[in-house]
């Protein structure tokens, strides 16, 4: 029998590890036979070491394999999902998993909650009265069989192994491994059972993955492992450089998604919503060509069908949007001087928000849900001083605690920038 540092001390000196050895480490720890503090310095090892394809594929299937996976009757609508590696108000899924189940797709969505700076879409949808985020697998099956779409967290049946380590490597400084991260996303998404993936990598301040080239290599990892799982898979390189459509915070990002399933906001967060929607519905053959699908997904927003799905989502779940809080008081950040926006620090607003109580310090935090962010400028635009940067909704005396760090994060130069590419690459 190989011990447990054994297989430790191989990885810590660079060696690859053999799949049944990593599938003992994850057996072992999920029994509870390996302790934390066994797993903490293997995650640091593999942290620092990285890992093979071979090592990557056998840890996200003995991920996988450390719990159940969702079961389809043959013959059923094609089964998809979008995941993103996160940002600062990314509130695509609350968009794009009705507007796909109005064009024939199924959508059984897992999603998370916030991670260091970034929102998370649970946290986002439990913003509205009522909404379940818990659902057993019957559940989510269920719901997506009559619906044709639901967005809820990982039970305890889906990866539990990933759940033992996600919250070891949140502590232990090891979340941002690509092993590790492709292995996490993939064991929950592979979990679903699905026909097509597609993978929102986001790059930028706001990012995990800062560098443009980290989350190019994130994203080939992903979707590797995807298509070796024999799910279609392809991927979009994002800018995170600031955050993703006005709002940012969690009643205020479900108000800003309901804005666009009206179609009243086709703005950028349109722009990547529907971008990811584009692939989905030409990985699953849905539509032949991207103009095609465009059109497809323009028609369910125009006839109100994606919002009217929306609602319908959301009941099935337990929510009431009748009891949805509208937003709340505000106060303006004003600009100190005159030019243009050259950068924004989204992690700062992520870190802003969260100080706000919109996110957890500890795991314990109950999050505030209706304090948030409006962002009223983007990069490259020319401001006057005195002109309002953002709206940050909550009391006079809470908006004090951050204004620094707010204005703080916008800089201004006599010079214009250039806007920022939303969509730098897509990789299949
Ligand atoms: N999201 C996950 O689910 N896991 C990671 O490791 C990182 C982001």
């Amino acid at each position: 029998m190989v011990l447990p540092a054994e297989t430790i001390a191989k990885k810590r000196d660079g060696l690859a590890m053999s799949r049944d050895e990593i599938v003992a480490v994850i057996n072992g720890y999920s029994r509870g036979e390996i302790p934390d503090y066994q797993m903490a310095a293997m995650a640091m090892a593999i942290y620092l070491r990285g890992m093979t394809t071979e090592e990557t594929a056998a840890l996200t299937d003995a991920m996988l394999a450390s719990g159940q996976r969702m079961q389809w009757q043959a013959g059923g609508k094609p089964k998809v999902d979008k995941h993103s590696t996160g940002g600062i108000g990314d509130k695509t899924s609350l968009i794009l998993a009705p507007l796909l189940a109005c064009c024939g797709l199924a959508v059984p969505m897992i999603s998370g909650r916030g991670l260091g700076a970034t929102g998370g879409t649970l946290d986002k949808l439990e913003a509205i009265p009522g909404f379940r985020t818990n659902l057993s697998l019957h559940e989510i099956q269920d719901i997506t069989d009559r619906v044709g779409c639901v967005i809820t967290g990982a039970t305890g049946e889906i990866a539990p192994a990933d759940k033992k380590l996600y919250a070891l490597r949140d502590v232990t400084a090891t979340v941002p491994s690509i092993p590790l991260i492709t292995a996490s996303i993939m064991s929950k998404k592979l979990a679903e059972s699905l026909d097509a993936l597609v993978l929102d990598v986001k790059f930028g301040s706001g990012a995990f993955m800062k560098s443009l080239d980290e989350a190019r290599a994130l994203a080939r990892s992903l979707v590797e492992t995807g298509q070796r799982m024999g799910v279609k898979t392809t991927a979009l390189l994002t800018d995170m450089n600031q955050p993703l459509g006005r709002m940012a915070g969690n009643l205020v990002e479900v108000h800003e998604a309901m804005a666009t399933l009206e179609g009243r906001e086709p703005d950028h967060l349109w722009h990547c919503t529907r971008e990811l929607g584009i692939e989905l519905l030409l990985l699953t053959s849905i539509a032949a060509r991207r103009e095609q699908a465009a059109k497809t997904l323009d028609a369910e927003i125009a006839s109100g069908r994606a919002l009217a799905k929306f609602h319908e989502m959301v009941a099935a779940q337990g929510g009431d949007l009748m009891q949805l809080p509208p937003l709340g008081q505000s106060h303006e950040i004003l600009a100190e001087q005159t030019g243009y926006v050259a950068t924004i620090n989204t992690e700062q607003l992520g870190l802003a928000i969260i100080e706000l109580g919109g996110g957890r310090k500890v795991m314990s935090d109950k999050i505030d849900h209706r304090v948030g962010l409006e962002m009223l400028v983007r990069v490259g635009d020319k401001i006057d001083q005195g002109q309002p940067l953002m709206r940050v909704f909550a009391s006079y005396e809470q908006c004090k605690q951050v204004r620094s760090t707010l204005s703080g994060a916008v800089t201004i130069s006599e010079t214009a920038a250039a806007p920022l590419p939303l969509i730098v690459d897509r990789i299949e």
